[in-house]
């Protein structure tokens, strides 16, 4: 039974040598390998020898097996080597033709404001500035004169990253707000300080047309000598009226925020009517842009500058409210939703 293998392997060797076409190559792989083929044909006969002879003639079949189906697929390979290599020797390529229509894709229409934001500030002796996304409980809230037990942080509930935390910066999250970036960016570079962070911001949110988990705001933080809430308005006056295309001019209410004292409210006159009272501004003729103050002499300190010799200012706008304003868009979850009939609007 050992020879009839071996002469096997030897005729199916032969052939395969012989082949010149894929099909031919196929019927020859069932002839030899398939199921009712000659292989299994003669392994039918294993159940009439010794236990002896059974053992030698499995192992031998297995590794014939083994061989042959190497064999098939190096031949297949190789044919199908010799087939590309003839169609390239006779077909011609132009290179020169123009590739099909490729489809192109554009800026999303928030990544689009956010460039807008940073020219207009970028203009005005702003830098722009990053910060990380998992950000430290320190930094998002305990270094803004927010601490451990304030009634603020159920406001700006979020995600924590699981079993991380260090003694000094405690639990790690997804930062609530753009906001820790003042202090970071206070403590490398120390004062003066003129810069905007624009960036995507995270909470524990039931989402709705208004609400969503991740989101989008622009910080701005001015830090310099006699500086007072005159410059925060004249400069948002500024940049509101360049976002919106359209003059306008800024109003400030009081506002509480644990890291500005005085924390105020910043509302700009409705461009779309003028103040004269609309849909888009509620009849108001105001619509609330972003939170701002005066910065806090702790989250000063934090930064590691001298409160006495130096004041500042800050503001942080909800970018999505903006874009929404602009491109009339009636729900938050469309900018994540991937939705190309959305994307394609701009
Ligand atoms: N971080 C605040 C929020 O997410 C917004 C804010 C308010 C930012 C006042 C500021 C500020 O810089 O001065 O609700």
């Amino acid at each position: 039974m050992e020879k009839i293998l071996q002469n096997l392997k030897k005729e199916a060797l032969e052939n395969i040598q012989k082949i010149e076409s894929p099909e031919k190559l196929y019927a020859l792989e069932v002839e030899f390998l398939g199921k009712k083929g000659r292989l299994t044909d003669i392994l039918k006969g294993i159940k009439d020898l010794s236990t002896e002879e059974k053992k030698v003639v499995g192992a031998l079949s297995n590794t014939i097996k083994k061989d042959l189906e190497e064999a098939f697929s190096n031949k297949k390979t190789e044919l199908e080597k010799e087939k590309l290599a003839k169609e390239l020797k006779t077909e011609f390529f132009d290179t020169t033709i123009p590739s099909p229509e490729s489809q192109i894709g554009h800026i999303h229409p928030l990544a689009q404001l956010q460039k807008e934001i940073e020219d207009i500030f970028s203009s005005m002796g702003f830098s722009i500035m990053d910060g990380p996304e998992v950000e430290s409980e320190h930094y998002n809230f305990n270094s803004l004169n927010i601490p451990d037990d304030h009634p603020a942080r159920d406001m700006q509930d979020t995600f924590f990253i699981k079993n991380k935390s260090s003694k000094e910066e405690g639990r790690l999250l997804m930062r609530t707000q753009t906001s820790p970036v003042q202090v970071r960016t206070m403590q490398k570079y120390g004062a003066p300080l003129r810069i905007i962070v624009p960036g995507r911001t995270f909470r524990n949110e039931a989402t709705d047309a208004k609400h969503e988990m991740t989101f989008s705001q622009v910080e701005g933080l001015l830090i310099d000598k006699n500086i007072s809430i005159g410059t925060l308005k004249g400069i948002m006056q500024e940049a509101l009226s360049a976002i919106m295309k359209k003059e306008t001019v800024i109003r400030l209410r009081p506002g509480y925020f644990p890291f500005v004292e005085p924390g105020l409210e910043l509302d700009f006159r409705c461009v779309f009517c003028n103040g004269k009272g609309c849909k888009t501004c509620k009849h108001e003729g105001w619509i609330e842009i972003a939170g701002a103050g005066m910065v806090h002499k702790n989250v000063l300190i934090a930064g590691n500058i001298d409160p006495k010799e130096y004041q500042g200012w800050a503001f942080g706008i909800g970018f999505e409210r903006l874009a929404m304003m602009r491109y009339e868009i009636p729900d938050i979850r469309y900018f994540l939703s991937g939705d190309l009939r959305f994307i394609k609007q701009f």
